[in-house]
């Protein structure tokens, strides 16, 4: 595969492309058309083929997407199919609740350890792990092979917790706190903001109930 650098619109639809693929998979269906997978996505059979014309086409034209393939491409494409290790960062209500979904570990994201700076968490357990004092994460994550570090912590710490996770090798921050985060090169940042979704659906129900 060419070695391109491609947009992040279109990696951030590959993920939707891998679930609706994973579905059909274990439907039992063999093959697809960009226009079948058009239909059940609801994007347009052209974004389909060219998005996937990024990564060389993956099929033949006219005689359809074998969906296993197509799967296990996109997956390789995404990364899933190395591991990865991660620790969350702040165990209040958001580390928890990420803490407790054991959804991800489905895709290869295996939680390893909780930390939090209050004294009064220390040692509670969540999903039969303690929580860790902050002092004890260096050397967890050298031992642990930690490579995803996810940031559940106020915006005002962001910025210092994330020097500290790159200064101890850390690839990649999953970052909840509402804030931009400045990490050298070769550190990835991944932004979630819950209430942006929350505000895209206003503005549809907005536009909705205003006839657009
Ligand atoms: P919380 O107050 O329940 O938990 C925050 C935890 O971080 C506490 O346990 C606190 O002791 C710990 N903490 C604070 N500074 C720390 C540091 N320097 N090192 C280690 N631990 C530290 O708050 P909640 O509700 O869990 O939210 C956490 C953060 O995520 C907040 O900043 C909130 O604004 C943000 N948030 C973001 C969302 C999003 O969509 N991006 C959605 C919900 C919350």
């Amino acid at each position: 595969m060419e070695n391109k650098e491609i947009s992040q619109a279109v990696i951030g639809r590959l993920p939707r492309y891998f679930r609706f693929l994973g579905e059909l998979k274990d439907e039992g269906i063999e093959r697809i058309s960009s226009q079948e997978l058009s239909d059940i996505m609801q994007v347009t059979a052209s974004q389909i083929r060219q998005d996937f014309n990024n990564f060389g086409g993956f099929g033949q034209q006219g005689y359809g997407y074998k969906v296993e393939y197509l799967y296990e491409e996109i997956g390789k494409i995404l990364g899933l199919y190395k591991t990865h290790n991660l620790i969350i960062i702040g165990a209040g209500n958001l580390g928890q609740a990420l803490a407790n979904y054991m959804n991800f570990e489905r895709r290869g994201f295996l939680f390893k350890g909780i930390f939090d700076n209050n004294p009064h968490l220390l040692g509670k357990k969540i999903r039969n792990m303690e929580v860790k004092s902050m002092d004890e994460m260096e050397i967890f994550v050298k031992e642990n092979d930690i490579d995803i570090a996810v940031l559940t912590i106020p915006k005002a710490s962001a910025a210092e917790v994330a020097k500290k996770l790159s200064d101890i090798g850390i690839r990649g921050i999953w970052n909840f706190a509402h804030v931009d985060l400045n990490v050298p090169r070769g550190i990835q940042v991944e932004n979630v903001h819950l209430s942006d979704s929350l505000m895209k659906l206003a503005y549809n129900i907005n536009q909705f109930e205003n006839g657009g």
